[in-house]
């Protein structure tokens, strides 16, 4: 038994989560699904450890608290029509039995307000200590029924708030709880410290704080949890860092890469907002030079467009020189459904962290940088070593130059 506990419950990527999981429970959906990593056979090890169908599904939300799962997916459904119905009507009875808990939405910009009315825990007046407790009481118990469970943040991109000599150690970061300076944290930082202090891992799928703050990530260490991120690689950055090492490996100089993205959910509306965008704009643009080793010229765009709903239309345009110093151009447009690519690599990020925990390993776990935009410490952008690490560290566990790095970045 395990479970996938999800941070903004009713959205997009999460309901497309939970209905994936259902349709495959209830037999509606083959057991064998393409799209989704670690259902390969190279990810033996991890799929017989934890297989779909025993895996269960909660989270934390700040919106319709007063529907189920079924109710929220199909909601979304309706505005997408992003796979087969027949999956959402055979999923019903397990959906419909899963209801979010509220969460906290501190600190969460415009993007988030602009989602709507907001039903929060700071809504009824609690302290950050408050909020943490009734966190921490969800997670324990998921956790009491489940077993092995992992929390991964879909919920809403944050802005990002500057981080302070208070957020540096796990001693200050627990002093500005206590005095509840509630300017000074994020939700998702709240979030990721309560997981810690239940001895759960933590995927961050989006480029929120979450765990990368330095008291957090101690805290982490202390607990002997295994976490990772940031923000989900599934459609435009994967191809960024799968395109930008062909380049560097024939010697063509990359000189600018433009990527202008539109995109029609909610997601897109909190994107539209520049506080919410920068974050994202931020852990698309290291992509690139994580991938090849230098900074070309780089425009990043993201822009609402409400017709397109969920699925996600990115256009970019590469310049480059070449033999005798010509320059040419490669462009490419890309059209993704953003839940359908983002959802199987949720539940293999947290498949991979569960499966870390139980080979006793912790902190960040860099070799899961395959699944991220901007993977934690800046590891590795390219794609096809960030794939070989994965598999190497499936087989043989952590490797010892990735061992010492994190010694390294834990003191
Ligand atoms: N391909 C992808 O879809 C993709 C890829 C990488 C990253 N992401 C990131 O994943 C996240 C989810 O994407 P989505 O398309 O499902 O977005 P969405 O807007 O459909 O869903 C986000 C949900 O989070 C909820 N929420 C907001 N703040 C919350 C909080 N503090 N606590 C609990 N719930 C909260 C919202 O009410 C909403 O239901 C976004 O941050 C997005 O940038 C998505």
């Amino acid at each position: 038994m395990a479970g996938i506990w999800l941070i903004g419950a009713y959205g997009a990527v999460s309901t497309t989560t939970m209905t994936g999981i259902a349709a495959i429970k209830t037999g509606a959906a083959p057991r064998v699904q393409v799209g989704m990593v670690t259902e390969a056979p190279e990810c033996d090890p991890i799929r017989s450890k934890f297989p779909l169908e025993e895996i269960a599904v909660g989270g934390h939300e700040v919106r319709f608290l007063d529907r189920n799962a079924y109710q929220a997916s199909e909601k979304i459904w309706e505005e997408n029509v992003h796979f087969q119905r027949s999956y959402l009507d055979k999923g019903k009875n397990e959906l419909s039995k899963i209801k979010a808990k509220k969460g906290t939405a501190i600190n969460c910009g415009p993007g988030v307000d602009a989602l709507g009315e907001l039903d929060t825990l700071e809504g009824e007046g609690l302290t950050l200590s408050e909020i943490i407790s009734r966190i921490m009481k969800d997670y324990e118990s998921f956790k009491n029924k489940n077993g092995e469970v992992c929390v991964i943040n879909a919920a809403s991109t944050e802005p990002h708030i500057p981080l302070t000599e208070a957020h540096q150690s796990l001693d200050t970061f627990e002093g500005l709880i206590d005095e509840n300076q509630t300017e000074m944290v994020t939700a998702s930082m709240l979030y990721a410290y309560a997981a810690f202090k239940q001895k759960i891992p933590y995927g961050n799928f989006t480029p929120s704080h979450g765990a990368t703050v330095p008291a957090i990530r101690e805290l982490a260490v202390k607990q002997k949890m295994p976490y990772m991120g940031d923000d989900g690689k599934t459609g435009e950055t994967l191809m960024k860092t799968t395109l930008a090492p062909m380049f560097k490996m024939r010697n063509l100089k990359i000189l600018g890469w433009a990527g202008f993205n539109i995109l029609g959910d909610d997601d897109g509306v909190t994107l539209s907002k520049d506080a919410n965008k920068a974050s994202k704009i931020e852990s698309k643009d290291k992509a690139i030079s994580s991938s090849i080793g230098y900074s070309p010229f780089s425009i990043t765009e993201i822009k609402y467009f409400p017709p397109l709903v969920d699925h996600k239309v990115a256009w970019d345009y590469i310049s480059y020189r070449g033999f005798l110093g010509t320059k040419m151009a490669l462009q490419f447009t890309w059209h993704g459904i953003d839940s359908i690519l983002a959802a199987p690599i949720a539940i293999d990020i947290a498949r991979s962290l569960m499966f870390a925990k139980s080979r006793g390993e912790f902190g960040a776990i860099h070799e899961l940088a395959f699944f991220f935009k901007h993977p934690i410490d800046d590891i590795i952008g390219n794609t096809f070593i960030q794939y070989e690490l994965y598999n190497n560290w499936i087989n043989e566990g952590r490797t010892v130059e990735l061992k010492k790095m994190q010694a390294k970045i834990v003191k």
